[in-house]
């Protein structure tokens, strides 16, 4: 039987409104900004050292929210150094919204935005078929691992993909 997450996904109007309720419910976004601005500096601390650009990975990107102040910090660190950030996001509507963030955010002139709209396993499907196994120097999974179908084996993908000096950041929510 599909799991109510997973059914709230084939009906994207429903479940972009229960994601809006549950930021609004939950401190879920003021924990994760908490994060950002006390905990990811350091994370990100050595991943561009020596790098004439950094390659940021979202997956699951939503509307950009995060992607944005990750970036701000990714900036904050290594001034100047241009950043390739490309974003996993298989609904066109959360796409369309961190678009239109991206043209309202002032300072991003040295990023470049690429969007795939497909799932991670769908990203992972056509990157092997085109044997491409591009590397990051920074890849982040932020509340979307509860959507895909094996998460041992998208972890390990996703790992695969790391630059030496890189990092992979997962956020989920606890049951506590
Ligand atoms: C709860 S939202 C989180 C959005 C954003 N990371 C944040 O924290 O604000 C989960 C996102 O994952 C996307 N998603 C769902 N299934 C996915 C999959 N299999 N692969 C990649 N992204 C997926 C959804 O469309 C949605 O934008």
């Amino acid at each position: 039987m599909a799991s109510p997450m997973r059914s709230l996904l084939t009906n994207p109007d429903r479940y972009l409104r229960s994601f809006r309720l549950f930021l609004e419910k939950s401190t879920e976004h003021q924990s994760m900004r908490e994060f950002m601005e006390r905990q990811l500096p350091d994370v990100i601390a050595s991943i561009g050292n020596g790098k004439s650009t950094i390659n940021v990975l979202s997956i699951g990107g939503g509307a950009g929210e995060m992607d944005l102040l990750i970036l701000s910090k990714v900036q904050a660190r290594y001034p100047g150094v241009p950043i390739n950030n490309e974003v996993i996001e298989p609904s066109a509507d959360q796409i369309s919204k961190y678009k239109e963030r991206v043209a309202q955010t002032s300072n991003l002139g040295k990023v470049k935005f690429t969007w795939h709209e497909e799932t991670a396993d769908e990203y992972e499907s056509r990157m092997t078929a085109e044997k491409k196994s591009k590397k990051w120097d920074f890849i982040h999974m932020i509340q979307m691992l509860y959507y895909v179908k094996d998460i041992p084996a998208t972890v390990r993908y996703f790992h695969s993909l790391l630059e030496s000096q890189a990092k992979l950041l997962i956020i989920l929510v606890s049951g506590t």
